[in-house]
């Protein structure tokens, strides 16, 4: 299975430290905040990566990750010129996957604890659609929030100002090769963003929306709080 991260937006949360430089590049614990996706996806066994990002900081994403070599993965690199959310930066790995692939997506602001792996293996033998990976938290508002019936997901929505549960939907998605027609019959939402929420939305009123349950931590380090919480969980990790 092939990789995408995606690693563009403006980072607005995180003014002004990425007025100079782009979020994915930030420091977490030891490392660059991308590197973490990079290594989750090599562990899986997930070689051929494209990583999506913008102008700010392109440059020092090739001098810090190269070809992907010494990741142990092939790392092909694709420019987002303008942020328009992340079902349009999405949408630019459309060359990247062949009809009838599969692939793994993730956020690269998402660092978590779990192996990919069990996801990727359920998603094989999904006969068809999409995937998401929930996390149980006490905030929800902040996120994607999955609407459960009887176990499914009927629908997800977006930051709800009244969650109707704690499932947060996380960065990391499993797609086939059908998003991207899904994604052209999308328009942008109030905040002017293609909003993967629509996207996977179309999956759940198909019925072919899955999900599965990441069972250690999670944290989406998309702001100054959660930066260092993240490298908290990290450092723990590591030590
Ligand atoms: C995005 C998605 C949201 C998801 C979150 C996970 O939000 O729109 O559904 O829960 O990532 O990190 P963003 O952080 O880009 O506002």
């Amino acid at each position: 299975m092939k990789g995408v991260v995606l690693a563009g937006g403006t980072g607005s949360r995180l003014r002004p430290l990425t007025n100079i430089i782009n979020k994915h590049l930030l420091p977490v614990g030891d490392l660059p905040m991308i590197q973490y996706a990079i290594e989750k996806l090599s562990k899986a066994g997930v070689q051929d990566i494209l990583l999506i990002t913008g102008k700010q900081s392109a440059g020092l994403y090739l001098e810090y990750l190269g070809g992907g070599d010494k990741f142990g993965v092939r790392l092909t690199y694709k420019l987002q010129e303008k942020a328009g959310g992340i079902a349009q930066a999405l949408s630019l790995a459309e060359e990247f996957i062949h009809a009838g692939e599969k692939f793994v997506v993730l956020l690269g602001d998402n660092l978590f604890e779990d192996s990919l792996l069990p996801f990727m293996e359920a998603f094989k033998h999904q006969k068809e659609g999409a995937m998401v990976i929930l996390k149980e938290v006490t905030d929800p508002r902040r996120y994607g929030v999955a609407k459960m019936k009887d176990g499914v997901i009927e629908q997800i929505e977006e930051k709800p100002e009244h969650p109707s549960s704690n499932n947060a939907v996380t960065g990391i998605y499993l797609f086939d090769a059908s998003v991207f027609g899904v994604i052209k019959t999308q328009a942008p939402s109030q905040r002017g963003e293609m909003e993967i929420t629509d996207v996977n939305n179309v999956y759940a009123a198909e019925g072919s929306l899955s999900h599965g349950f990441l069972v250690g931590w999670w944290i989406d380090a998309g702001t100054h709080e959660s930066l260092f919480q993240a490298t908290l969980f990290i450092r723990k990790e590591d030590s």
